[in-house]
């Protein structure tokens, strides 16, 4: 459409000038952003038109899923005696996180994983692209997440990677090799997951978007669920 300024009244013109000036604002934001960090743009504000993330519902979504899951994790772990650490205290730590990372997957048709280098459960080994984005989140301390283009298993999608880091809280299953709690020794005879320090990166979220997947429903946001 070709408007002459005189078919415009003037307060139009002041809006969409603003409008312009907000667009352009919005996508210096999305370039300097370099996709490398969602976390400020959960709220949805944010539009990327940019080559390195998904359109912004798949964004906004997976985001909000991987930071649900996170928070779930931290707070379950301040919720007991670090003392007195039994395989029930972690029926009620890591399980029921493993628990909502599959019900978010069946959910949205994705895959949601939690991986490390150092695993305890060798089902959470690197693949060869996690392997990548683990090493980039080593080099880099200040990055938390980003989104890559990708294929896994055949499928083409996005992934997004989101960095775990290790709390005071997690020292008691995950730091000292000795002062691991008897059902963990017992349990995971392979276990590569102790000796960590407060702050060290523990592992990543990787959640795959196929391009099939179903539209993320918006009216009920997964930090929401039970
Ligand atoms: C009560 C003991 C306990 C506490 C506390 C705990 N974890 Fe774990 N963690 C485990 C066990 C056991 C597993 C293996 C779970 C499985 O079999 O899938 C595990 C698995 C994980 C995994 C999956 C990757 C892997 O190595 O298998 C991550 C990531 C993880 N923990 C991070 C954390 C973080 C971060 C904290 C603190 C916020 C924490 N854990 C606190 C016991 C614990």
């Amino acid at each position: 459409m070709i408007f002459s300024s005189s078919d415009i009244p003037r307060h139009t013109r002041a809006t969409v000038f603003l409008a312009l000036a907000f667009g352009l604002a919005v996508v210096a934001g999305c370039q300097t952003d370099n996709g490398g960090d969602d976390d400020t743009s959960a709220s949805g504000d944010s539009v990327s038109t940019s080559a390195v993330a998904p359109p912004d519902s798949i964004r906004t979504s997976v985001v909000t899923a991987v930071r649900g899951i996170d928070q779930m994790r931290s707070q379950l772990a301040t919720t007991f005696d670090p003392d007195n650490v039994t395989a029930e205290t972690f029926e009620r730590v890591c399980k029921p996180v493993g628990r909502r990372a599959k019900s978010v997957a069946q959910d949205s048709g994705w895959v949601v994983q939690q991986l490390a280098e150092k695993y305890r459960n060798p089902a959470h080994t690197l693949d060869s692209i996690a392997a990548q984005a683990h090493s980039r989140f080593e080099s880099n301390p200040q990055e938390t997440s980003f989104w890559r283009r990708t294929t896994l298993n055949g499928t083409e999608g996005w992934r997004y990677f989101h960095r775990i880091t290790v709390e005071p809280s997690c020292l008691a299953c995950h730091g000292p090799k000795e002062s691991r709690p008897d059902f963990i020794k017992a349990g995971y005879p392979d276990d590569k997951a102790y000796d960590f320090d407060s702050g060290d990166l523990r592992g990543l979220y990787a959640v795959f978007v196929p391009d099939a997947a179903p539209e993320p429903s918006t009216d009920r946001p997964d930090s929401e669920r039970p």
